[in-house]
This record gives structure tokens, sequence and C-alpha cells, in this order.
């Protein structure tokens, strides 16, 4: 499927929407929540934006009858179990995720039979009825954690990407059986897209796990890459005394990190990381969702309530 990008928005129709969409949050009691990938106006609107365990947290701590949830699918479906006793939107349905894409409650399923008495740990970018089969849920900002929270002879599944996974081996020095998925948006950015890059001594590289190149990018041995999660770039760029930064995942961080790192400069690596799925929720649909209530996201009880312990142990770690 092709999917046209949205038309850019002029300056005055941009503040103008951002004024109804406040408006309409306060009328509604909701909260809106936004991911580092969104598209710099729905983040400049959004009560809170971060990585995808920081929105987690936001969505279970929240005490607002309704949550926005600017992100993509599996997000909004994470929040609704944590919070069932709210109502939880997320402004554009087809906005998926290619690596929650990439494996079924069903194949999970047939894995875990070849692997009785396995652990399986899943990154939260998964759907429902995947995280209803799992034991721990993880995130790229806890999954080191997480791994090294289970017992040493414990043999793990690991799913569905395949590089965080390749990643997890090289930190924890762990062996896991890892399932083959990837983010098509990541597994694009190469250590070739790198290394041209890397000359200057004064810069440091600041890589998503998620990336193709992230396993081989901690050989480097440099002193001067880093391996984290989108939420951690800012915090890490923030306290850093580096001046120049080359950051490796989708192209969305480089609006906060310009706006909460002022003064530093900031290169993506790859122009092309670009999230289609993430860049559907747009302002006019944002504010669609608040003004008509839609579209709902609810998780089938019986798999919500199977999900929610896997979900509970990633919040809490880390
Ligand atoms: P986080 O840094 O939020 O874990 O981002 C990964 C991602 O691709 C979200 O889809
Ligand atoms: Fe999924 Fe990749 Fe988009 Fe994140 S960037 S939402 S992992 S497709």
């Amino acid at each position: 499927m092709t999917i046209a990008p949205a038309a850019p928005l002029e300056a005055r129709e941009i503040s103008r929407l951002q004024d109804e969409v406040r408006a309409l949050a306060e009328q509604h009691d909701a909260v809106i929540l936004a991911h580092n990938y969104q598209v710099p106006e729905v983040q400049d609107v959004a009560h809170y934006v971060g990585d995808s365990l920081g929105l987690a947290r936001e969505a279970a701590a929240t005490s607002a009858s309704t949550i926005v949830f600017c992100g993509v699918h599996f997000m909004a479906e994470t929040a609704a179990i944590l919070s069932p006793e709210k109502t939880v939107l997320l402004p554009d349905l087809d906005a998926g995720c290619s690596l929650a894409a990439s494996i079924t409650a069903d194949q999970l399923r047939a894995w875990k039979a070849d692997y009785p008495g396995a652990v399986v740990v899943a990154y939260v970018n998964t759907t429902a009825a995947v995280k209803a089969e799992t034991d721990y849920c993880c995130t790229s900002g806890n999954a080191q954690q997480i791994i090294e929270s289970i017992p040493a002879d414990r043999e793990i599944l690991f799913l569905p990407d395949m590089y965080l996974g390749l990643w997890l081996e090289r930190v924890t020095g762990r062996k896991l059986r890892i399932w083959m998925g990837e983010c098509h948006v990541h597994a694009g950015i190469r250590p070739a897209d790198i290394e041209a890059l890397t000359a200057d001594p004064g810069t440091e590289l600041l890589v998503h796990p998620e990336c193709g190149c992230a396993s081989q990018c901690m050989a480097f041995g440099n002193g001067r890459t880093q391996i984290l999660s989108t939420e951690k770039m800012v915090t890490f760029a923030r306290a850093s005394e580096k001046q120049r930064f080359l950051v490796a995942t989708e192209t969305g961080i480089l609006h906060r990190l310009y706006k909460e790192v002022p003064g530093k400069e900031f290169q993506a690596v790859s122009e092309r990381a670009i999230c289609r799925y993430m860049k559907m929720i747009t302002l006019p649909k944002l504010r669609d969702a608040l003004r008509d209530g839609k579209h709902v996201v609810t998780v089938d009880p019986e798999i919500a309530a199977r999900a929610r312990g896997a979900i509970d142990r990633m919040v809490a770690i880390g």
C-alpha cells in the first residue's frame, strides 16, 4: 500500500489547530501523549512527549479520563491494557508498525512449543495478542535490565527485533533465541551510513538498538558511540560535554533534541529514516479524534488479562 504524505500545514493554520486541540483536550478531560517520532506540531501540543517506556508509564499514571495516543497502534493497545477504565483514542487506526507485524500469536505459540520452559521476552512493539503469550515485555529503555533480571540458567526467547536481540546478547553476555523480525526504518540504517560520518573526533554517535548497525557500532570501541533509547538520547545529549551529535534513529527525535538541548548540533545519520506510520498522525486528525471521540482502541478483556502481567513487569523494571 502506498501512503501519500500529508501536505505540510502553514504556521498560522498550525497555531489555530493547536489552540483548538488544547481547548478540546480540556473540555474532554483528555491527556495527549506523543511519541518522540511524531511530527513537530503534534509533539508541541502534547502534554507529554517521550519514548515507549515513558509513554506507557504516563498512560498508567494519568488521572485524565481520556488518553489520546499520538503514536502507533500497539502503544494505544498497551495504554488500554494499563488503564482499562479510561477511553484510549488513536487519531488514525492505520498507524501500525512493521516490527509488530513481524510475529503473530500463533507463530509465537508454535515457537514456544519448540522450547518448553523458556522465558519469553517481547519488545513492546508487538500486538496485545502476542503480549498475552509473553512473560516479560520490555522497551529499548529497559531491555538490558529485564534480561539481567532473569535467572542465568533460564533459556530466553526474545522477539521480535533481531537487532535489539543481537545487541542484548552483546551487552548482557547471554545467549538468546532471537526472532528474526526487524523495523524497516531502523534496519535500513547500515554501518556504511555511519562510518563515513564518524571521522570527526568531536562528534558523539547516538544509535537506537533497533538499527541494523547497532551491535556492529558497539565494536567501534571509540568511546563516543552510545546505544540508547530515544528518551536516553535526549538525557545523554543534555548531560554530555560534546557539542555535535550524529543520530541514528527515526528523524522525529531531532525536534525534541533541538528543543530541549539548545545550542548543540544534531544530524540524522539517515534522512530516509522516517516511519510512515508515526507520520500518519497529523494535527487535523488529532483535532478530529478529540472532537468526535474517535478512534477508540480496546483490547479483548481475556487477552488484556493475560497480557497485563508482562506489561506490568515492563513498567516496573528499569
Ligand atoms: P523507543 O525509543 O520509544 O523505545 O522507540 C522505538 C520505536 O521504534 C518505537 O516504535
Ligand atoms: Fe514500528 Fe519502526 Fe515505526 Fe517504530 S519506527 S513504530 S518500530 S515501524
